[in-house]
């Protein structure tokens, strides 16, 4: 396996061309909740509000470049002991333990953060089984869907 220089680091401006190259990319967006980015313009405005006004969104950069993305959604009121956790990377970085490990780092800084989270989670569709072993390879464990109401 490659010994790649990863690191989290918040998002800046200057990502912009990096970011375009995934995050204008269908394969990457295709399971998230994000709407392509057409355009630097886009990005830019993306990366400013939705990026470095996050409350935990952090880039996952090889050599200090953004390759991929890493977020934390904090639940709120009685159940802000909770947090969901996303993330994404360019298709030439998969399969080469990348996200497992950006999710390994994450963790710890996520509860060193936020003190009151207790529990961090993952949503993944059944399909998505890079995801899901992704979180399996990082120490989540596996529960049953909650079953929709009747
Ligand atoms: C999910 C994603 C982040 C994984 O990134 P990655 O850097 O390739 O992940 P890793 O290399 O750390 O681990 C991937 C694991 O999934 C396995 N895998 C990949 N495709 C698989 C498949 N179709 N079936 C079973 N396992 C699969 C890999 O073999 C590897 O496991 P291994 O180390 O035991 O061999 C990446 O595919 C991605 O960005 N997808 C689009 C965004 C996305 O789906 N985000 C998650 C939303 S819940």
């Amino acid at each position: 396996m490659n010994s790649w220089n990863i690191t989290l680091r918040p998002f800046r401006l200057t990502d912009v061309d990096d970011f375009l190259l995934w995050a204008g990319d269908d394969r990457v967006i295709r399971n998230l909740t994000w709407k392509k980015i057409a355009s630097k313009e886009e990005a830019l405005t993306f990366i400013k509000e939705r990026c470095i006004s996050h409350p935990w969104r952090r880039s996952i950069c090889i050599d200090d470049r953004c390759i991929g993305f890493i977020s934390i959604f904090p639940w709120s009121g009685d159940e802000r002991c909770k947090a969901d956790i996303g993330y994404g990377i360019a298709v030439k970085y998969w399969g080469q333990g990348i996200a497992t490990q950006a999710v390994k780092m994450a963790v710890p800084q996520v509860f060193e953060d936020f003190p009151d989270i207790v529990r961090l989670q993952a949503y993944t569709v059944v399909e998505n089984k890079a995801s899901q072993r992704v979180l399996e390879k990082a120490g989540f464990l596996k529960e049953d869907s909650i079953p929709a109401d009747p």
